[in-house]
């Protein structure tokens, strides 16, 4: 049996021109994440270039993320940023408060915006607002961006880097509002007037920053107060999400039909920043920064956070980043969580390094440089997801217009039968497809150091023809000319 659907693409219907920030990835100072998995040192056996390891800055560069968050998470709410600048053998060994680690320092911000430039993404920092203080942070962008004659411009120089590392985005904080956060807030007041104290610091230094301000994807109250407060300051308001695999009952369906629910949040939450906005006449346009998702799998234990993920994750990573196109007006920026060795996309065992298919499904989505995201709508049969109550099409489908092509990603979330796809574009009269999917042969298929080619990406191109047959489980991209 096959199911039967329709996509229609409406070149004219232009939702906003592609921002490549929505495939942006987020690293932290945890588990083997940086140690380990970024940064091996130059005197590693493990290949690396300057300390980097090759194999994995290699992968990254290969998904092209246009912007890296970093240091945390957790760890970003008792980081002192000082400790990570100078000659590395003299940086201080540190207790971390968040994950309970030792950390070297010996990876700072000298060595992140390294690596970003390596790998052609901007930086994206966020600053201690757990037990730092706002003149810490002032002084973290002074080291940043200053030209100035001024100690901490001056130190960066006497480092090695006279021209400043112009960190446009900075975020207030990580999760402030959580108890398991060095410093928490006691609630969204105090949270929203220590927002605007670090962003006014911050500011002095360079007017020109763009700031995050810590929001929840549930709690209206605390966005509104968070607005309320902060909003004249502040550009983006941050949201996580991660989908816990451990509910009792959790099926593959709720799982996939989770990208619904997360797509209708992020517009609450939006809906929540105009309506405070209005309320109380603040004139900045403030957006969101998606910038931690996932899912989260029991395995994955502090302090290491390590899960090997597979199809069925593919499917929902697929869905969560058509969402991310369809809200790109609203949601610019959103970042994953996280790149390698923690909840990841990409894994190293000593020399080793594996390809999750969440990974493969990033580089299916990154391979567009540029185009407009243009409106599509599904006709599909659906069923119902018993954990969200949600009735849920099997089919999903976003769209990118650039040079005559269309670049249609659609996923197919049921997990046994092909769907038979009716393509309909206004503006195309197509005559090739090249047919690109991550798929494997179960939804429980993954990579493992034993196989790590298990799942790929298959490839094949053919002439238009109506219905394109996808697989089962499968997230494809379509590239109509
Ligand atoms: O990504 C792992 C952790 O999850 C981050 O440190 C924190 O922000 C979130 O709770």
């Amino acid at each position: 049996m096959t199911i039967k659907s329709h996509v229609y693409v409406d070149t004219d219907s232009i939702i906003t021109s592609l921002d490549k920030r929505i495939y942006g990835q987020f690293i932290e100072h945890l588990g083997r994440c940086v140690y380990g998995g970024i940064w091996v040192g130059e005197n590693s056996a493990i290949p690396n270039l300057k300390g980097y390891r090759l194999d994995v800055l290699n992968a990254v560069k290969a998904i092209k993320p246009s912007i890296v968050r970093w240091p945390g998470g957790n760890f970003a709410s008792q980081y002192h940023w000082i400790d990570g600048v100078g000659p590395r053998d003299k940086r201080p060994r540190k207790f971390d408060l968040a994950w309970g680690q030792v950390e070297s320092n010996e990876f700072g911000t000298d060595e992140y915006i390294e690596w970003v430039r390596l790998i052609g993404a901007e930086p994206f920092i966020v600053v201690n607002a757990g037990n730092g203080s706002p003149e810490e942070a002032a002084a973290w962008v002074e080291y940043c961006n200053s030209t100035k004659d001024t100690y901490y411009a001056n130190l960066r120089r006497r480092y090695g880097h006279s021209e400043p590392f112009s960190v446009k985005l900075w975020g207030i904080g990580n999760e402030l509002w959580g108890r398991w956060q060095v410093g928490f807030c006691r609630d969204a007041e105090e949270c929203g007037w220590r927002t605007v104290e670090f962003a006014d610091h911050m500011k002095r230094v360079d007017p020109e920053i763009k700031l995050v301000a810590v929001g929840v994807d549930y709690d209206t109250e605390w966005n509104v107060d968070m607005i309320r407060i902060a909003g004249e300051y502040i550009d983006y308001l941050s949201i996580h999400t991660y989908i816990f695999t451990d509910r009792q009952g959790k099926t593959y369906e709720d799982l996939v039909a989770w990208p619904i629910q997360i797509e209708k949040n992020l517009r609450h939450v939006y809906y929540t920043i105009e309506q405070t906005r209005r309320k109380y006449g603040i004139k900045k346009e403030i957006k969101i920064a998606f910038d931690e998702w996932n899912v989260w799998y029991p395995e994955a234990q502090p302090p290491y956070l390590e899960q090997i993920t597979s199809v069925k994750d593919a499917v929902f990573t697929g869905l969560v980043l058509n969402a991310l196109q369809r809200l790109s007006r609203i949601v610019p920026i959103a970042t994953f969580a996280q790149t390698v060795n923690v909840l990841p996309l990409i894994l190293t065992k000593e020399d080793k390094m594996l390809l999750t298919p969440q990974y493969l499904v990033f580089k299916l989505y990154t391979e567009v440089e540029e185009g407009n995201v243009v409106a599509t709508d599904v006709i599909s049969p659906h069923y119902i997801s018993k954990e969200l109550e949600e009735v849920v099409p099997y089919i999903d489908a976003s769209a990118i217009y650039a040079q005559n092509k269309v670049y249609l990603f659609i996923v197919n979330r049921h997990p046994e039968e092909n769907a038979e796809v009716y393509i309909h574009i206004k503006n195309l009269k197509p005559s090739t497809i090249q047919h690109k999917y991550v798929a494997g042969s179960s939804i429980n298929d993954k990579n493992v150091f034993e196989e790590p080619n298990k799942v790929g990406i298959e490839e094949k191109a053919y002439a238009f023809r109506e219905p394109v047959t996808l697989p089962p489980h499968s997230v494809n991209l379509l590239i109509i000319s």
